[in-house]
């Protein structure tokens, strides 16, 4: 044991400014160092006592919202976020029909125009290839809330947060993706490249024709992690991985209703059907507490919502966690 130099008390700010994250967008988790990550969640952790009383850390400053898909969690914790920090918000949820996207303003354009208005803004976007060159025409930072099937980076870092608050790090933990569509699991994505660039193992399980895309293989790759990848799976040979894991992620599905590929999740979701009983078994044989991980909204085929009762439930609790998270990512954009 020795005292180090850099030994005195903690400061918030000292956290929020370690994340390097002032002034910038976020896009990809893999855009960030594993030292960045470890502040921003020791700024969520210091936070997180406050994340229902409040903190006056944005007071005067502006976040807008702009969803051009659906969503419940993500808008709503986010303006929670930005509300519990003192700041306010102006949220648009159907950009399509009430902005001034309706009269075919560009992307770029509304992003400069919105700048003049916000500190922060929080978009969430269908396109996932010309919305990183739209982006850089807004002139404060940009969060992304989901952009087409790639990136999640909110929801990766707070399901990161959730798994770190769990287990007490996430250096060598294993943890299971498993989507019948692995394509369209931009959850599932920004996790596994937040969990790679912490030292974690990725463990994912699909069918081999709707795989991980390669441009996430590539982050993924490039972080020196370990990961594996498995197809088509029988019931037995997912049960024996799943005993193999600390965590299994369900990224669900965020196509809306109406669209083929989400009738295709539907059609497979019975193959990756998680059950109580494989849980138990585990449990028993190993003692081992397996934890369910789920991006949220589910739907019944997904799993058993028996284990929502069990102490394998932490999909619920990720949404807990979010606000501090959402908090302290945005005091670190924003910068105080
Ligand atoms: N998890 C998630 O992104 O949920 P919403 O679509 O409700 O934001």
């Amino acid at each position: 044991m020795a005292i180090t130099k850099d030994f005195k008390t903690m400061k918030l700010v000292d956290q929020l400014e370690a994340t390097g994250l002032k002034g910038k967008n976020l896009n990809f988790l893999t855009d960030l160092s594993k030292e960045q990550l470890m502040s921003l969640f020791k700024a969520a952790e210091m936070i997180e006592p406050f994340s229902r009383d409040g903190l006056e850390l944005m007071k005067g400053k502006v976040l807008c919202t702009m969803f051009f898909q659906p969503s419940t969690r993500t808008r709503f914790s986010t303006e929670t976020a930005m509300i519990r920090l003192g700041g306010h918000c102006i949220s648009e949820s159907n950009p399509l029909a009430n902005s001034s996207a309706a009269k075919d303003e560009s992307l770029a354009d509304s992003l400069r125009v919105v700048s003049e208005y916000a500190d922060i803004i929080g978009l969430r976007h269908f396109n996932d290839v010309e919305i990183f060159d739209d982006i850089k025409s807004a002139k404060v930072p940009v969060i992304s809330c989901g952009y087409g099937n790639i990136t999640h980076p909110t929801q990766g870092l707070l399901d990161m947060y959730t798994a770190y608050r769990a287990l007490g790090t996430l250096e060598g933990i294993r943890v299971m993706v498993t989507s019948p569509d692995l394509t369209r699991a931009r959850s599932g994505q920004s996790f596994a490249m937040g969990l790679a660039r912490m030292g974690a193992e990725i463990v994912y399980s699909g069918p081999a024709e709707l795989r991980t895309p390669e441009t996430i293989l590539e982050k993924i790759r490039s972080t020196g992690c370990k990961f594996e990848e498995h197809f088509d799976l029988s019931e037995k040979e997912q049960d024996e991985l799943i005993g193999t894991c600390d965590l299994v992620y369900l990224p669900g599905c965020s196509v809306p209703k109406g669209q083929d590929a989400r009738e295709i999740f539907m059609k497979k979701a019975k193959n990756y059907y998680i059950k109580l009983e494989t849980l138990e078994d585990i449990k028993k044989k190993t003692g081992k507490t397996i934890g369910i991980m789920h991006s949220l909204p589910r739907f019944a085929g997904e799993f058993d919502f028996n284990i929502d009762k069990t102490e394998h439930e932490l999909y619920f609790k990720q949404i807990g966690f979010s606000v501090p998270l959402r908090m302290a990512l945005i005091a670190s954009m924003v910068g105080c």
